[in-house]
């Protein structure tokens, strides 16, 4: 756990270093460099004053949460159509009951658990448990290059 939030935070800076201020959505999107962010890392990141989670996600991860039958879910939702990039899982990091961040690397599906309640989704932000009554958010996202993940603003 610490060793996520130490890279999460490095990252962050990386990436308002390089980017315009999440206030000003209206001048651009934010600019996200992807190349520091390992297969199996998250990014928490500010976006509008919500944090933002850009999650890594491994060739294995991104199999077992297409393998999941959409039947089983309370929101459901193809993790096809909540990415534009398999590789890269982009959501709201607030939880959809009563607004908490929820927690990476917790969960019994290896996504996010929320401790004000317990709920947790999958490493597609869908909810698995708990009373949140919906998935994690998707913002307006592209990948204007490869290497680069731009949020909010135009081309999203
Ligand atoms: S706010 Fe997340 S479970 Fe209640």
């Amino acid at each position: 756990m610490p060793g996520i939030r130490r890279r999460e935070m490095l990252a962050g800076l990386a990436a308002l270093h390089c980017g315009r201020a999440a206030a000003h959505d209206d001048a651009g999107p934010l600019l996200v460099p992807l190349a520091r962010i390992g297969e199996g890392e998250q990014l928490r990141i500010a976006w509008r004053g919500q944090p933002v989670f850009v999650r890594h996600r491994s060739a294995a991860e991104i199999a077992a949460v297409r393998a999941v039958p959409l039947s089983t879910l309370r929101d459901p939702e193809r993790d096809e159509d909540r990415t534009r990039d398999p590789d890269w899982l982009v959501v709201i990091g607030r939880c959809t009951h009563e607004g908490c961040e929820p927690f990476a690397g917790l969960g019994d599906d290896g996504g996010w658990l929320c401790l004000c309640h317990g709920s947790q989704f999958d490493l597609s932000g869908r909810v698995r448990k708990g009373p949140a009554p919906t998935n994690l958010p998707v913002p307006p996202h592209h990948f204007p290059v490869r290497t680069m993940l731009a949020i909010g603003g135009g081309g999203a």
